[in-house]
């Protein structure tokens, strides 16, 4: 039990906070019951800060008080189109006797939920990451069209607008609702990992002064509730193995020296993937430091080509900011004489980039 309340998959027995967004959400279904009308939700947020956590507990609330709804929780992230309209269907309809277009399927759903006069309400977990999720959202929204009382919410944790996600004609059609999920505070997190460990253990397994520690380093790395749980339960198990009966600061200070290692490693990944060209140039830094002292851009620009790698004085000077963005490197201008230059500093090991 304990190891399973560390899941994502896990329901919290209490959510913290969020009354807002839950009240929020509660209000838009309300809205569907009463006044007869089909609506399209849109709810977005960096990764692990309640969203699916939150939008289950709600629904589960919804489809307990309400008899003759319908509800279908779908994580997108292994579906298809297909694949959804048949899972609706299956519990709209009934398993499927024989294979049926998604067409077939759409009106099959449709004329159930006429006849039957159910609510139906679809929440697609992370619907962005679904391939041709356009041609799904097209489906639904011919449903809206017969049907009055449909909720469709869409989840994402993407940067983007839904707008450009889909397209201008197909978002005026769905006209949504929006709702974002901000990232936690410090306070949120030290208050739901205080809360998890009570459901998991009975007791208080860590010293509040860990949990802080705990709290504040996931606030700053974006306020996720899934990367401070992680940390923390990563705590427990360093702490078990040393025998101690609470986690404390000193363990918790050793568990994110590890992270911290991670992080780096993880960015350093994405760098790499994202701009391999951004990389080969930080790379040409870190070797140029084993034996440099000081080291300006004009020294990079001359051992990247010696590497032979093409890049313009603009671009490397964008490569640079942008590497300083990403926290990797510390720039300072330095006058020369009459001229002035850039003296650049890396900040992180030199071992981590290979
Ligand atoms: N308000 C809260 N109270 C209690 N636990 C929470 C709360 N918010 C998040 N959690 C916990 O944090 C973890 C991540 O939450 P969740 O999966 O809902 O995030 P998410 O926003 O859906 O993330 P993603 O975008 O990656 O899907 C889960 O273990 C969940 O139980
Ligand atoms: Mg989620």
């Amino acid at each position: 039990m304990s190891l399973q309340a560390f899941s994502d998959e896990y329901l919290p027995k209490a959510i913290i906070d969020r009354e807002n967004e839950q009240d929020a959400i509660a209000s838009y279904l309300k809205d569907i019951m009463l006044m007869k009308t089909s609506k399209v939700l849109y709810i977005h947020g960096s990764p692990g800060v309640g969203k699916s956590t939150v939008v289950r507990a709600v629904l589960s609330q919804f489809e307990d008080s309400n008899e003759n709804s319908v509800v279908a929780h779908l994580s997108c992230t292994s579906l298809t189109p297909y694949l959804c309209l048949q899972e609706i269907h299956s519990k709209v309809c009934g398993q499927l006797s024989k294979r049926l277009t998604s067409q077939e399927i759409v009106m099959e759903i449709t004329r159930r939920l006429l006849l039957k006069k159910y609510v139906l309400i679809v929440a697609l977990d992370n619907f962005d990451k679904m391939q041709d999720v356009e041609q799904l959202l097209w489906s639904f929204h011919e449903i809206m069209q017969k049907v009055p009382r449909f909720g469709l919410i869409l989840v994402s944790t993407s940067k983007f607008e839904l707008m450009d996600m889909v397209g201008e004609r197909l978002y005026s059609r769905l006209r949504p609702e929006v709702i974002e999920f901000k990232p936690y505070s410090a306070n949120r997190l030290f208050e739901i990992m205080k809360s998890r460990i009570l459901e998991a253990y009975g007791k208080p397994i860590a010293e509040d002064s860990a949990l802080e520690k705990i709290a504040e380093f996931a606030e700053v790395n974006g306020g996720s509730a899934r990367h401070a749980l992680k940390i923390l339960l990563d705590s427990i198990e360093e702490a078990q193995r040393l025998e101690l009966s609470k986690v404390n600061s000193q363990v918790v200070e050793k568990v994110l020296e590890q992270e911290k290692k991670n992080l780096l490693l993880s960015e350093l990944h994405e760098l790499k993937e994202e701009a391999p060209r951004e990389y080969e140039v930080l790379k040409v830094i870190a070797e140029l430091s084993v034996k440099e002292e000081n080291i300006y851009t004009g020294l990079v620009e001359e051992a990247v080509k010696e590497k032979g790698l093409m890049v313009c004085r603009r671009s490397l000077e964008y490569y640079l900011s942008d590497l300083e963005r990403r926290g990797f490197l510390k720039l300072n201008s330095i006058r020369i004489n009459k001229g002035h230059s850039t003296k650049i500093e890396l900040i992180i090991p030199r071992e981590s980039i290979s």
